[in-house]
């Protein structure tokens, strides 16, 4: 495995996360940055501690299908848990999933990332392996793209207070993710710890896209201790 993997006790791992992104955060640096539950405590002290002026910031994905502003939109919970808390503007791009034509706009979304790449992609673990929308199935050559929603992820919307089931979302792909200057992988609890298990020891391949990653210098799995339980770490 060419990523490196740090595990850090679960009362200091949202101190040590904001430490790693503090280190990037400078006007003009194009940060990609997840929603979800994970990156929530990291949010807040990110907040407390810094400007996000002039950055470029990229929403990892979006659901489809749910209604502009609805609770459980990722652009919804990255205002809420982030921007609406912070000093200073961040340039926040979002996939328009509202576009009449939402493959197009996905295009247009991949185009902007890939004038100036990525200085860090920050993403979540999904519980079935995905990384943003990359859903089991999906190759690491992809780039930004509509995609269909796996059940679990689907479902898993109602958690973020969506208040319909979207089936249908767009996401920064495997290609752009993989070429960014770094990638942060986020991954806390016990409910993770048998995925992340899969992640690391198992063969590299599409039944689990976060495994894509494990194959880069460039990446860093940063884990608590309740997910590195059960042998995973
Ligand atoms: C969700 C989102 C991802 C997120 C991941 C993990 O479905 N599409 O962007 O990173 O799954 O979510 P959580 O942090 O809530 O476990």
């Amino acid at each position: 495995m060419k990523a490196s993997i740090e595990v850090t006790p679960d009362a200091k791992w949202a101190d040590r996360v904001t430490e790693r992104l503090l280190a990037e955060i400078a006007p003009g640096k194009r940060l990609c940055l997840p929603t979800g539950s994970t990156p929530v405590p990291v949010y807040r002290r990110l907040a407390g501690s810094t400007s996000l002026e002039g950055l470029e910031l990229f929403l990892l994905d979006e659901f489809g299908g749910l209604p502009k502003g609805d609770p459980g939109r990722c652009a919804t919970m990255l205002s809420r848990e982030l921007l609406s808390v912070s000093t200073g503007s961040a340039n926040v791009h979002i996939p328009d999933v509202d576009a009449a034509d939402p493959a197009e706009a996905a295009s247009r979304f991949g185009a902007l990332i890939h004038e100036g790449g990525l200085d860090l992609a920050v993403v979540g673990l999904g519980p079935n392996g995905h990384i943003g929308l990359n859903e089991p199935g999906s190759t690491p050559d992809q780039t930004t793209r509509v995609v269909d929603l796996a059940p679990l992820t689907s479902q898993g919307a109602r958690l973020y207070g969506a208040t319909a089931t979207p089936t249908w979302g767009i996401t920064v792909g495997m290609a752009e993710l993989a070429a960014a200057r770094e990638v942060l992988v986020l991954v806390t609890g016990g409910h993770k710890a048998e995925i992340l298990q899969r992640v690391l020891d198992g063969p590299i391949g599409p039944e689990t896209p976060a495994s894509y990653l494990t194959d880069l210098d460039s990446c860093t799995f940063l884990v608590d201790e309740s997910a590195a339980l059960n042998g995973a770490v």
